[in-house]
């Protein structure tokens, strides 16, 4: 077996057991599918799954829960998808965040990352992980929320989410 492989069984083990643990809580999962075993797996979830908590214009994140380990690694990624928000662990260790309003034209919810960028498939503008237009029809970038990092516990400051 060789690396890719690898990648493509942790891939695939990943959405199966985050499908698994999704549907077992009740919880909504929605995935609109990777194609590709370079880019990490689509993970989509909603603000009530385990390990986030809102408060407001705030959402903690227990990276040691089962949605937070879902970043644990370089190029992992989260859609949360009613508070519109994007979340990657740009390096193994720096997580940003951003909206998931896209700037051409508000599409929210359709994203997945690839090759360490952002799409928005809608009509497939593309952003870095520090949120600056790679590819258009976007012209502007994504607004970054502010993240706050204490020892396995991340905060976001959405501000309008
Ligand atoms: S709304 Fe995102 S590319 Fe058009």
């Amino acid at each position: 077996m060789d690396d890719r492989d690898g990648v493509k069984r942790k891939t695939f083990l990943r959405q199966a057991g985050s499908v698994a643990f999704f549907t077992a809580l009740g919880l909504p999962f929605y995935s609109c599918g990777s194609t590709s075993a370079d880019d990490s797996s689509e993970q989509t979830v909603n603000s009530s799954a385990v390990g986030i908590t809102v408060d407001g214009n705030r959402i903690t994140i227990d990276l040691n829960s089962i949605t937070g380990q879902l970043l644990s690694e370089e190029s992992d990624w989260l859609l949360i998808r009613d508070k519109r928000t994007l979340v990657v662990n740009v390096d193994g260790s720096l997580i940003r965040s951003f909206t998931s309003r896209c700037t051409h034209a508000n599409c929210s919810v359709n994203w997945r990352f690839l090759n360490r960028q952002f799409e928005c498939t809608c009509h497939g503008s593309r952003f870095d992980t520090a949120g600056a237009v790679t590819r258009g029809p976007a012209t502007r970038d994504l607004p970054e929320f502010t993240v706050s990092r204490e020892d396995d516990r991340i905060t976001i400051e959405t501000r309008n989410a």
